[in-house]
């Protein structure tokens, strides 16, 4: 294990740069600021004390597969779920799942919730917070490699990855159902861009910032609205194209659902795999097919 040379490890009990690889070197460092300075945020999971958890005690800033092991402030889990407007019925999967505190606290919401950490300690370590926490039977922890896992039964999937590991998920992700939502805490996802952002300043002095993505339907191409063609050139969520021979505008998808508008008229509906419907204020319904 190499010790970090980053001037903002320094000083401190950092033990391992996260990225392997010379282009992720910026992440590395970004990662080390992590832990800098996360260090003063509390490390406790919810329903968890270091004193009882006596068998397993992680430091902030630890060698983690991809990514150094931090914990999101409890603020900014609550604001990560209240973005993906969880409710009991969604299925989240936290992907690097640390101590388990956003698992744990989204089973005490009542969702089903499962983490996955590449660290067995870590996963020992989350199934005693859930016990104590009460939430066993709907907060599971897996120990995997988070690349090498199932994303598909997920509502939502949240993370505190790293840039660079988030565009290596996106393509993954962007395979997912319409309508997920992927909430990442402050990393970004390279150029797509996210749906909403929000920044927490209560209790939190460092990595306060939630990502919002809810994946988009696939609607590139052509499509026969009402005898007229429909072109949609599509860049992630957001839209591009021509209604006949009128450009559209204003033109965006979240998950399924669909707005533009054309020659003046605003246009919203919703995606249904090859077909859409909808209604064009102030003219009725509209309907298209692909062709
Ligand atoms: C920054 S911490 C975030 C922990 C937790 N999600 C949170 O927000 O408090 C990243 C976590 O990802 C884990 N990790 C790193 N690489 C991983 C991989 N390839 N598969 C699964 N977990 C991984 C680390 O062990 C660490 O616990």
């Amino acid at each position: 294990m190499q010790p970090s040379t980053s001037p903002l490890a320094a000083g401190r009990r950092l033990r391992m740069p996260l990225a392997r690889t010379a282009a992720a070197a910026t992440a590395m460092a970004l990662s080390l600021a992590f832990a800098a300075t996360a260090a003063a945020q509390s490390a406790t999971a919810p329903g968890a004390t270091p004193e009882t958890s006596k068998d397993y005690v992680p430091d902030v800033g630890q060698e983690g597969k991809d990514v150094i092991w931090v914990p999101t402030p409890q603020t900014l889990v609550d604001k990560m779920l209240d973005m993906a407007k969880v409710t009991p019925k969604d299925r989240l999967m936290d992907l690097g799942s640390g101590d388990g505190r956003t698992v744990i606290t989204a089973a005490q919401r009542g969702l089903t919730a499962q983490g996955i950490e590449y660290n067995p300690d870590l996963v020992e370590l989350s199934r005693r917070n859930a016990q104590r926490a009460g939430v066993a039977d709907r907060a599971t922890f897996v120990a995997a490699d988070l690349f090498q896992t199932d994303l598909s039964k997920a509502d939502v999937i949240t993370m505190f990855l790293l840039s660079t590991i988030n565009e290596k998920l996106r393509p993954t992700l962007l395979q997912l159902p319409p309508g997920t939502r992927v909430v990442s805490n402050t990393f970004r996802m390279g150029d797509w861009e996210p749906d909403a952002s929000e920044t927490v300043t209560q209790d939190c002095s460092t990595y306060c910032t939630a990502l919002l993505w809810i994946v988009p339907a696939k609607v590139d191409g052509k499509w026969e609205v009402d005898g007229q063609t429909l072109h949609l050139t599509q860049q992630y969520q957001m839209l591009s194209g021509k209604l006949g021979k009128a450009d559209i505008s204003d033109a965006r998808l979240k998950g399924n659902e669909i707005s533009f508008s054309a020659n003046g008229v605003r246009y919203t509906g919703e995606v249904n795999g090859q077909t859409m419907s909808g209604t064009a204020a102030g003219k009725g319904s509209w309907t298209a097919r692909r062709s």
